[in-house]
């Protein structure tokens, strides 16, 4: 008889969780999974990254219908939103990617425990009524919406909401105030100013997009404003009530100073998210997490207690669904005794807005860092103005940015902002994984006319050899 019930039992079935389920079984591991959800696939399929690009795929056709794109192209159509098929088709994406996990957790013989997990012992868990043991635990808990002291979510009333409940609205608010212009901010802010609502932006810092390049943060900065999003930096909410159906926020300046109030149909509070860690019962493990929450762990996603990992938003790192899988990939390989290699130094991120931002490896400010000093750093950058898809697509804005350490010419990070910047930056990725130069880059033959030909012209402007400007 077996000494455990399964050698894993993997805690949430996110894109972290059930990937690494699905990896363990497939290398023939006894393995199952606990998830509180009724469906599988976590944040990111249920209320993240799928309903999100559903809800911004759809409203992006619905902006190009009604603000000159398409009558600029010859097609004169007047658009009429019905909302509740709106809602419907992220409803169907949502049903279908979700129990699309569920048929692959049967295909791959994983045991799906359905119920909320907390820890007995390092190699003992109680799903419900039912105790699990297996000889290793992973961690996958994922994360959840940071809370604004002084401000009650409740997304049932559509007043006061977060991401959840942005993505439900049953109807187009009037006005939208958005508290914090990070990626949810300015995804769901986006959508919902396309489908009409007057959106405000209200960001503590002085710029929008912390994390990413400054020349990104900046030029996103004025496309938003352009788009008709208007943007408070450096401004705190210090306070909001809800009389009848309308908010009542207090601002004043980051740094102190004069109060004052904006009244709001819908307030999203969109200003970071925090790990999965509280019902856990960490304590009956002896595990502690750092000062933001997090649980920390090795290369190998070793916990400090034996027997446990831990993987994706609950461990330190980008909170990013791609993150999560690769590190499930990985984890569930080093419990079968494999090498799992997770390169946290390449990992793409994708803002979803009109146009896409997207990054990969270092800004600008952290090469230059890293470096020791400007001359040590390259970089060059090419308008997507200048090429010549995105121009007859009539898709302006936005540009290609690669940043080379000066010496070896070897790539340090990749930064764009264009329609299909979160399809282009995967040419980045890979290049950086390959450990290339600017000039590998410049010299790859790259389709035309495409967007990505703008990436191989940064390339070449690293060296000061662009054709197109
Ligand atoms: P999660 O996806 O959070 O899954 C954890 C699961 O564990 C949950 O289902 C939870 O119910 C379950 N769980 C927690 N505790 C327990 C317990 N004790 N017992 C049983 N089950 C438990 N990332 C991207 O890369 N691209 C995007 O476009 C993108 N868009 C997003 C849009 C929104 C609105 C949000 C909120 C997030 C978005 N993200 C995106 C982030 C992405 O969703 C997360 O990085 C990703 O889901 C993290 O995966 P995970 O497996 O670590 O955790
Ligand atoms: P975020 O960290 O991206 O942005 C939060 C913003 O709120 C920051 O700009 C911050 O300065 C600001 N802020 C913090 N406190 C504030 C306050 N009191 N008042 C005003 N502004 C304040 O967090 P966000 O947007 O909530 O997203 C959470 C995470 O979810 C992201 O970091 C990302 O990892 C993930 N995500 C990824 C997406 C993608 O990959 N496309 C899409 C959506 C979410």
């Amino acid at each position: 008889m077996a000494e455990y019930d399964y050698d894993v039992l993997i805690i949430g079935a996110g894109p972290g969780g059930y990937v690494a389920a699905i990896r363990a079984a497939q290398l023939g591991l006894k393995t199952a999974c606990a998830e509180s959800r009724d469906t599988l696939g976590g944040t990111c399929l249920n209320v993240g990254c799928i309903p999100s690009k559903a809800m911004l795929h759809a409203s992006e056709y619905f902006d190009a219908a009604s603000n000159g794109t398409m009558e600029h192209m010859g097609i004169e159509v007047k658009p009429k939103l019905n909302i509740d098929k709106l809602h419907g088709q992220r409803i169907e994406a949502v049903d279908g990617l979700t129990k699309g996990i569920e048929f692959l957790f049967k295909k791959n013989k994983v045991d799906w425990k359905k119920g909320h997990a907390t820890f007995q012992d390092a190699h003992t868990v109680k799903v419900g009524d039912e105790t699990v043991t297996a000889r290793e635990i992973v961690i996958a808990t994922g994360s959840s919406v940071t809370p604004l002291k002084g401000i009650e979510v409740d997304n049932s009333k559509h007043i006061v909401v977060d991401s959840t409940g942005a993505l439900e609205l049953p109807k187009v608010p009037k006005k939208m105030v958005v508290i914090g212009g990070g990626v949810i901010g300015l995804e769901l802010g986006s959508v919902w100013r396309r489908l009409g609502a007057e959106v405000i932006v209200v960001e503590f810092l002085d710029k929008l997009l912390p994390g990413m390049d400054d020349d990104v943060r900046k030029e996103a900065a004025k496309i938003f404003k352009k788009q008709g999003m208007e943007l408070r930096l450096s401004t705190k909410v210090t306070g909001c009530t809800v009389k009848g159906k309308k908010a009542t926020l207090t601002l004043e300046p980051s740094s102190g100073g004069d109060e004052e109030t904006l009244e709001a149909d819908c307030v999203l509070v969109s200003i970071g998210r925090i790990p999965n860690t509280d019902g856990l019962g960490l304590d009956a493990i002896g595990l502690e997490t750092n000062a933001r929450g997090q649980i920390e762990v090795d290369h190998e996603f070793r916990t400090a207690v034996d027997g446990v990992r831990a993987i994706g938003d609950v461990v330190p790192g980008p909170m990013l669904a791609h993150k999560a899988e690769d590190e499930g990939i990985a984890v569930a390989e080093w419990i079968a005794g494999e090498t799992g290699i997770v390169n946290h130094d390449v990992i793409p991120s994708v803002v979803y807005t009109w146009p896409e931002i997207a990054g990969v490896g270092l800004t600008t400010e952290q090469a230059i860092e890293k470096m020791g000093d400007k001359s040590k750093v390259k970089v060059g950058k090419f308008p997507m103005m200048a090429n010549s898809r995105a121009k007859t697509n009539h898709e302006p804005d936005g540009f290609v940015k690669v940043i080379a350490e000066a010496e070896s010419d070897r790539v340090l990070g990749v930064w764009a902002i264009a329609s299909v910047a979160g399809t282009m930056i995967a040419e980045a990725a890979v290049a950086m994984e390959f450990g290339a130069t600017s000039e590998d880059i410049a010299y790859t033959c790259h389709a035309h006319p495409t967007h990505a030909e703008a990436t191989k012209e940064a390339a070449m402007a690293v060296q000061g050899k662009a054709i197109h400007v």
